[in-house]
């Protein structure tokens, strides 16, 4: 392998430009060409592809997005857009690829590595933190960050005007963005995904305390299409007539801004661990940290969709929100 290409896909996440950086610069050390792929899958399709240097990355380890700009590709779930990105990858010399994004986006090179030829490794970028195989993912922290600063601000003018907020956060079909933004601002109550199988979570929330102790509260709730924030407001004006009630939909904020640390690092180590996994010879897995450890998972497992969530997470929030 002498050519490495790199591209991030799916929804952008902080962190990203770190991992480009760190794959860009940990290739260039061992001795690889990098080549920069713009615009997800769809550049691998249309050629959109130059080379990378040191230079490529400086100055963008606290940028939040993505250099590399992102899609959701349409025409990569196609045989035929395959068939274009794999000719792309040949006519460019590429010999491997590194993939950062999601859930989707590995799934895409899962298939992809299936039908063809070429060593694809991923780095876990998504806000979701829905990847299986990792505790955390590239993006995830600062996100977790930037919505306690939103709901600490949002907090202050619920307690003045003695309102229930609902206040309605990203992470697609997990809740591991609104319960731990609930604990760590003292929320009153969180609506996820995990915790809705047979029990109304208002119903629940609402009998358990806030009329007991409370005049104001806040509750997190998990992006969802039918029953987000806005859901739970219209019932609560409805079934529990008396309360102030106000809907706060924190959006595509959530995605933009300078990474943390913590994802800057995880960044780094995982970027490291993909060239490290290439000059190893793996092939299709995703490096992710576990334990502090960095790990190599295969992609088939990462994507699952049974990412542990601890339920005493529900638990602490319970007990603290009295
Ligand atoms: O997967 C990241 C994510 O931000 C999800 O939390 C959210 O559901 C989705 O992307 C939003 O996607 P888009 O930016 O395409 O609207």
């Amino acid at each position: 392998i002498k050519t490495i290409g790199i591209l991030t896909s799916g929804g952008d996440a902080p962190g990203m430009n770190a991992a480009i950086r760190a794959v860009t610069r940990g290739g260039i050390y061992n001795g690889f060409n990098i080549k920069g792929i713009y615009r997800g899958y769809d550049g691998l399709i249309n050629d959109e592809i130059k080379p990378f240097t040191t230079e490529n990355v400086s100055g963008i380890i606290n940028r939040g997005g993505t250099i590399l700009k992102t899609a959701r590709s349409k025409e990569f779930e196609t045989p035929e857009g395959r068939e274009k990105a794999y000719k792309n990858i040949q006519d460019e010399g590429i010999d491997a690829l590194v993939i950062i994004g999601g859930n989707g986006s590995l799934t895409g090179a899962m298939i992809f590595a299936q039908e063809y030829d070429i060593p694809c490794i991923g780095l876990p970028g998504t806000i979701d933190n829905d990847l299986y195989g990792t505790d955390n993912t590239i993006g995830y922290d600062t996100t977790l960050n930037t919505i306690v600063e939103c709901v600490d601000r949002i907090r202050d003018t619920a307690q003045s005007h003695e309102r229930i907020f609902f206040v309605e956060v990203m992470g697609r079909d997990a809740g591991f963005l609104a319960q731990n933004s609930a604990i760590a601002t003292g929320a009153e109550a969180a609506i996820i995904p995990e915790d809705s199988t047979d029990v109304d979570q208002l119903q629940n929330f609402m009998e358990r305390g806030i009329r007991k102790s409370k005049k104001s509260c806040i509750v997190i709730v998990s992006e969802s299409p039918k029953c987000g924030a806005l859901y739970y407001a219209d019932r609560v004006k409805k079934e529990f007539p008396g309360y102030d009630v106000r809907v706060s939909i924190l959006g595509h904020l959530q995605r933009g801004g300078s990474p943390s640390a913590r994802d800057r690092i995880l960044a780094s180590r995982t970027g490291v661990g993909a060239i490290e996994a290439i000059m190893q010879g793996q092939r299709n897995i995703m490096v992710g940290v576990r334990n502090n450890e960095v790990v190599y998972v295969p992609f088939a497992d990462a994507i699952r969709s049974d990412k542990p969530f601890d339920r005493k997470l529900i638990t602490v929030l319970d007990e603290l929100s009295i």
